[in-house]
């Protein structure tokens, strides 16, 4: 597997030194213990509604996935953009399991070009939970995640205190309010003392004169 670090812009390398969650442990991602503490469905219940567009980047082997997908219903899509192909092979496998393949579309990416650009200004929603601290250059990724979201649309962004530090937390929150998002729903954010979190909407930008 390629070291991200060689992809990583030297001027992001001082403060921030992502490490991939690797594939082979994506099993541990979607052990059932998880949903003793994280509850997935109550977390994206609020956010995604039936017949909704969402994108979530770093879905690994799909614990967020398969209740969004469930969610969004047949008459919505999910598009996922994994780094690691392996992870989306897994993912692919559950979802055909459960029915839901064909409302999921699943890509690969580059660890500093998510490929969305397809999905200009289309998004209702963007999910990334446990993935922007892996990331070599977040406020490229984040641009491009923003991108994708229409005006009104809203992002989830979840981070856990283990790999993702306050002041990381509040550098990413700090990209986001420059990219155009701002915070809402604080209600929404799931609380957990293991983790932070977010709901941001993309504002319209005021017109420059
Ligand atoms: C810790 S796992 C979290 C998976 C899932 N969100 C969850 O909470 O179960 C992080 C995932 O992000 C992916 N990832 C890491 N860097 C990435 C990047 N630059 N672009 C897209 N995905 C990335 C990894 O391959 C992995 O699947």
């Amino acid at each position: 597997m390629q070291d991200v670090m060689e992809l990583a812009p030297s001027a992001a390398r001082p403060q921030h030194r992502p490490h991939v969650c690797p594939w082979w442990l994506g099993w541990t991602l979607v052990l059932p213990f998880r949903h003793w503490t994280q509850k997935p469905e109550s977390w994206l219940e609020p956010l995604a509604r039936t017949g909704c567009r969402a994108l979530e980047v770093g879905p690994g082997t799909g614990f967020f996935t398969v209740p969004l997908a469930e969610l969004v219903g047949s008459a919505g899509k999910v598009w996922c953009v994994d780094l690691q192909p392996r992870m989306l092979t897994t993912l692919g496998r559950r979802l055909r399991r459960r029915g839901l393949a064909e409302r999921v579309s699943l890509r690969t990416c580059s660890a500093d070009d998510l490929g969305v650009t397809d999905l200009a200004d289309t998004m209702d929603l963007a999910v990334l939970i446990y993935v922007l601290h892996e990331v070599p250059d977040p406020a490229r990724t984040l641009a491009q995640v923003v991108s994708t979201l229409r005006v009104g649309g809203r992002l989830l962004l979840v981070e856990p205190r283990g790999h993702c530090s306050a002041q990381l937390f509040a550098e990413q929150l700090r990209i986001a309010h420059d990219l155009g998002l701002v915070a809402r729903d604080d209600a929404l954010a799931p609380k957990l003392r293991s983790l932070q979190a977010a709901v941001l909407e993309k504002v319209q930008r005021p017109l420059v004169r």
